[in-house]
């Protein structure tokens, strides 16, 4: 079977060319499982009708990738689901919220170069948000970058009135030209995180499937019980997302479950497997769903993104 090709540009700063892209053409083929199949999670695959074609955009539910742990794929799920939400014909802008960047060089943005960043929008004389914003080489997906300049940003924001809101304020103007915009937050739960979480509709917790990581997770919807009550009473828990799942492990397994114990309906049905490919594609600064299209990563965040765009449509 042969599909139509397009050519869209790839715009990284210092580097404009095109490439040959297939749209759709690893996107026609949602994973069929037989009734009442057990994933992963250990329940039976909910299911999942693949999106719509949009006709016009906007405007954006804002989701916050969140989690204080370090290292559980906050980064790596922002860029790949935003890739797969674009892939769906979505509009999406990522946020850099972490002042190492890693957002933005896992895009191929050379971020320690730039002058206009996310700090610029949070912290006085505010920039306009389109002189920060930036195409990436994938089509439909746009970034706010950052790099180390947003550390400083915490504690002048200290200061401010309004502090928690600066990112929503910044935020504003943009939301209407986009379907979703993902915050990649820091491993904290500072006053950056804070913003986010305060500007958000939903918040999209990845978690490494390992023991310890459960503990954290109580803090962590302290926090967003506390935020909702107190700055932004929309604030929904989206849903948990299990990331470097072994299902050869007997302890992935029993992790899983108990995450499942405790978060129910909230747990994606869709669970990221531990694979070399993710840690490359960062070497690559590109999302795995253009770097590896026929992944078995790429296919579990088009899956996710499905599940994402299932949910949001659902509570609209
Ligand atoms: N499913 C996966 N399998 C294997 N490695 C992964 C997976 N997801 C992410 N990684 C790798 O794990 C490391 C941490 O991932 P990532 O940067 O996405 O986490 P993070 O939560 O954003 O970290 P931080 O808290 O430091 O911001 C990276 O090297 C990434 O490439
Ligand atoms: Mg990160």
């Amino acid at each position: 079977m042969s599909y139509p090709t397009t050519s869209r540009s790839i715009a990284g700063p210092g580097q404009q060319y095109r490439i040959e892209v297939s749209p759709g053409r690893h996107l026609a083929e949602p994973d069929h499982h037989a009734e009442n199949e057990i994933g992963p999670t250990g329940r039976p695959y909910r299911e999942i009708p693949m999106p719509k074609p949009l006709d016009r955009h906007g405007p954006a539910t804002v989701v916050a990738v969140c989690n204080q742990k370090g290292g559980v794929g906050k980064t790596t799920s922002t860029i790949n689901l935003g890739a797969a939400l674009a892939e769906y014909g979505r509009r999406v802008l990522l946020v850099d919220l972490d002042p190492q960047g890693a957002l933005s060089a896992g895009l191929g943005v050379p971020h320690h170069d730039l002058d206009e960043t996310v700090y610029n929008l949070l912290v006085p004389p505010h920039t306009d948000t389109d002189e920060v914003l930036m195409r990436t080489r994938v089509d439909g997906l746009d970034l706010l970058p950052s790099n180390i300049d947003l550390s400083a940003a915490e504690i002048q924001l200290v200061t401010e009135v309004g502090r928690e809101q600066a990112l929503g304020r910044a935020l504003h103007p943009v939301l209407d030209r986009y379907d979703f915009v993902l915050i990649d937050c820091q491993p904290s739960l500072g006053l950056l995180t804070v913003n986010a979480l305060a500007c958000a509709d939903t918040v999209l917790i990845p978690m490494e499937c390992e023991y310890f990581s459960l503990r954290g997770l109580a803090l962590l919807t302290d926090t967003i019980d506390k935020v909702r009550d107190r700055l932004n009473p929309r604030l929904d828990l989206g849903g948990i997302l299990v990331t470097m799942f072994d299902a050869r492990t007997l302890h992935s397994r029993e992790v899983m479950a108990r995450v499942v114990e405790v978060f129910g309906e909230a747990v994606f049905d869709t669970v990221i497997s531990r694979t070399v490919r993710f840690p490359e594609t960062s070497v690559a600064g590109e999302p795995i769903t253009s770097w590896a299209p026929k992944s078995t990563g790429a296919s579990a965040y088009r899956a996710l993104a499905r599940e994402v765009i299932f949910r949001n449509a659902k509570g609209a």
